[in-house]
């Protein structure tokens, strides 16, 4: 490549060439990354809370799995696994199936990305159960394809002037205790949203053909909406017992981002079919389908598969990731900044009335930013405008939520002490401005 040019300059070169519905947030070109620290190519360096969008756990350009992506690519980089295929898909499997939660043989379909993950897990629920519908949750999010751009819920951006949408998809209420879909208080309700379930299949899709629920174990892009305990308890419950299958998507939750592998960890269940990406290969596109041996090998051969899936230069990135997990402890120190991020933006809630709301499990941790705490009014101006008080001082946040007033922070887990607390000082810097 010729010699870089600056920001002010991409910005303008990218008009010509990329369309404005492939939009970023920041006007910062990266030149080069490394753990926690992103430099632009204006040589300006950026704390980076936003992780790639959960993407970077292990952190940027981690010399594990730089030299594992070098050796890989200095052997083969594609060969179709479909055609000519390679140990470190199988290795690969191996590993990822015995860290999805539940306690049975597993297989793991490779693919390239969360989306095309999810649209297996459901073309592979509905061959197994032969039945049409698929029921999703409000506030979810599940990809950009035609499948899963129905089955996310949000409009705006993502659905809008996009339909028709595929068929047999169905929303059903959310546990968002903040704002109750239902008008309920937790714990008061009882859990009143996940046995609404069931009656809204029997309403809506009819339990008998019904092939799968798809559901976040936390809504990342709907706002980090963390159910209570014993949510997901009664939801899969409610599955087995009409014989549909419960997908959970850990696209964005999976990889050690709430202090567990998998978040479903934490609720103390296991999904038949889950849905793995980001985090996985550290930025390589890999995702991957891992679920229960007798409905994965339901598909007869063939059915299943693609070009690219598993590029074999990701597999080995993946690899690498696992290595760095079980060799650095990765999941004790994700958790230790879970207790960090839940102490600082707890006195945040303390201290400034905007911040309405303080959720997440462990490091995966967002504020709802309200201008009103009695009536919740989103304070979606005020979100964006912390995005950019943060980006002028070199730090990267990420926004989320229905109404875009959520604040939510992925940063890498190896980010140091140091950067962190550098990072949170500026995002409380930021919201003494908003408040003053
Ligand atoms: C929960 C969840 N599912 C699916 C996806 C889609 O993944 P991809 O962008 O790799 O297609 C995302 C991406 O943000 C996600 O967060």
């Amino acid at each position: 490549m010729s010699q870089p040019l600056s920001n002010e300059a991409l910005a303008a070169a990218r008009t010509a060439v990329i369309p404005k519905g492939h939009a970023s947030g920041t006007a910062c070109y990266v030149a080069h990354a490394s753990g926690a620290l992103v430099v632009d190519v204006g040589g300006r360096e950026y704390i980076d809370f936003s992780g790639g969008i959960a993407v970077m756990n292990v952190g940027h350009s981690h010399p594990k799995v730089v030299e594992a992506i070098r050796d890989q690519a200095g052997k083969f980089t594609h060969t179709c696994f479909m055609v000519l295929p390679y140990e470190p898909a199988v290795r690969l499997a191996e590993r990822l199936c015995p860290l999805v939660p539940g306690d049975f043989p597993k297989r793991a379909l490779f693919v390239n990305s969360g989306a095309e993950a999810v649209e297996n897990a459901i073309k592979i629920a509905r061959y197994h159960t032969r039945r049409p519908a698929v029921v999703a949750f409000d506030n979810g999010y599940h990809g950009r394809t035609l499948l899963t751009m129905t089955l996310t819920s949000k409009v705006k951006p993502y659905k809008y002037g996009f339909g028709p949408f595929a068929p047999e998809v169905y929303h059903a209420p959310f546990a968002y205790c903040y704002r109750c879909p239902l008008g309920l208080t937790h714990p008061a309700c009882d859990l009143a949203c996940a046995d609404h379930l069931e009656d809204f299949i029997v309403a809506c899709t009819a339990p008998e053909q019904t092939a799968a629920v798809i559901a976040e174990p936390i809504q990342g892009e709907g706002g980090f909406i963390t159910p209570p305990a014993g949510y997901f308890e009664r939801v899969a419950a409610i599955c087995r017992k009409h014989g549909i299958l419960f997908i959970a998507d850990e696209i964005q939750t999976g990889i050690g981002r709430t202090g567990a592998m998998f978040a479903l960890e934490h609720y103390g269940v296991a999904a038949d079919l889950t849905t793995v990406a980001k985090s996985l290969a550290a930025g390589m596109p890999l995702a991957a389908v891992v679920g229960r041996d007798e409905i994965m090998d339901s598909v007869h051969p063939g059915g299943l598969g693609g070009t690219y899936g598993p590029n074999p230069v990701s597999c080995r990135a993946a690899l690498a990731v696992l290595d760095i997990f079980a060799e650095e402890d990765l999941l004790g120190r994700a958790r230790r900044l879970g207790e960090i991020l839940a102490a600082r933006l707890g006195g945040f809630k303390e201290r400034f009335e905007i911040v309405g709301d303080v959720r997440g499990i462990g490091p995966m941790i967002a504020m709802e930013l309200v201008t009103d705490r009695h009536t919740k009014a989103p304070a979606a101006d005020q979100a964006k405008a912390l995005g950019r008080f943060c980006f002028e001082k070199g730090l990267v946040i990420l926004t989320c939520g229905r109404y875009g007033n959520v604040v939510r922070l992925l940063m890498p887990l190896v980010i140091t002490d140091e950067q962190l607390q550098r990072g949170l000082a500026i995002l409380e810097e930021g919201l003494t401005a908003l408040t003053s």
